[in-house]
């Protein structure tokens, strides 16, 4: 089964909650054709930084968009064509994700800068997408300044991090940047609260409160959560039907702890 926060991960910029400001700037350069080479997402940890990093990875290279004028005046990916479909589905080639959490050191920065210079495989432009960018080292960070300065043009590089503080200005400013907004409780308690519709879940809205609020703000946090509150219910009740209003904060905690 397909965890939650994967099966309900935006597709398109309109399904991003909260995060207007991010989405319409985005939808507009591609509207105009004027995406830049360099970007950073940055803010909290949950919020859509790496979903907003694919969508724009599919943005950048929607073949739809490249014939239709009219569908590009919609400033979206049209997630059909072979390009949105097989970056949903992470198997191009042409759009790398980077973890800087594991890849720190200068070496994982000069493999990636001679695969930047190769023209992409498949698609028309190459994304890198570094999450956790902030945890690079100096020297890594060093060698990643001319790229960033001047990509190939057949290529894109999106920075992802938490910790803006962290990354160092020289970077910072090469980049065009996106701050992603911690999301209200409202937000997050309405988009729970429209899976567990989807789901058949049956849970109460003060659960559903407990949860979001458990998360911390985190979309992720939260739609795990209720996952395995979710799965451990259908174990423990009758298996046709989930019920989850026998939880209370303490079993929420209880999950919670068992998680980390
Ligand atoms: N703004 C949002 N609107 C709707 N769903 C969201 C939003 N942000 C996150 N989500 C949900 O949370 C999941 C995780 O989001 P994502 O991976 O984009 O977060 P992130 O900002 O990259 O977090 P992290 O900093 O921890 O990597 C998504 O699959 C999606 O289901
Ligand atoms: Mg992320
Ligand atoms: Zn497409």
């Amino acid at each position: 089964m397909l965890v939650l926060y994967r099966k309900y991960r935006p597709k398109v910029f309109s399904d991003i909650l909260g995060q207007d400001v991010v989405s319409e700037t985005l939808k507009n350069a591609g509207r105009l054709d004027r995406l830049a080479h360099a970007y950073l997402f940055y803010g909290s940890k949950g919020s859509g930084k790496t979903t907003t990093a694919r969508i724009l990875a599919k943005l950048a290279n929607c073949q739809k968009r490249q014939t239709d004028e009219a569908f590009k005046k919609t400033g979206e990916p049209c997630n059909e064509c072979q390009a949105c479909v097989e970056i949903d589905n992470g198997r191009a080639l042409d759009v790398i994700e980077i973890d800087a959490a594991s890849n720190r050191g200068i070496d994982e920065i000069r493999n990636l800068k001679e695969s930047i210079r190769v023209s992409p495989a498949a698609l028309s432009r190459k994304v890198y997408i570094i999450d956790e960018a902030h945890q690079l080292t100096k020297d890594a960070f060093n060698a990643l300044l001319k790229t960033l300065e001047e990509p190939p043009t057949h290529a894109m590089l999106i920075l992802v991090t938490t910790e803006l503080e962290k990354m160092p200005a020289t970077i910072v400013s090469r980049t065009q940047r996106f701050h992603f907004k911690r999301l209200p409780l409202e937000t997050i308690i309405g988009k729970l609260k429209s899976i567990a519709k989807l789901e058949k879940i049956n849970i109460s809205d003060s659960a559903i409160e407990l949860i979001a609020a458990s998360g911390g703000g985190s979309f992720r946090d939260a739609e795990s959560l209720l996952d395995q509150i979710s799965s451990l219910a259908r174990t423990n009740t009758d298996k046709t039907q989930t019920n989850t209003d026998n939880f209370t904060q303490d079993n929420i905690n209880k999950t919670e702890t068992k998680n980390k």
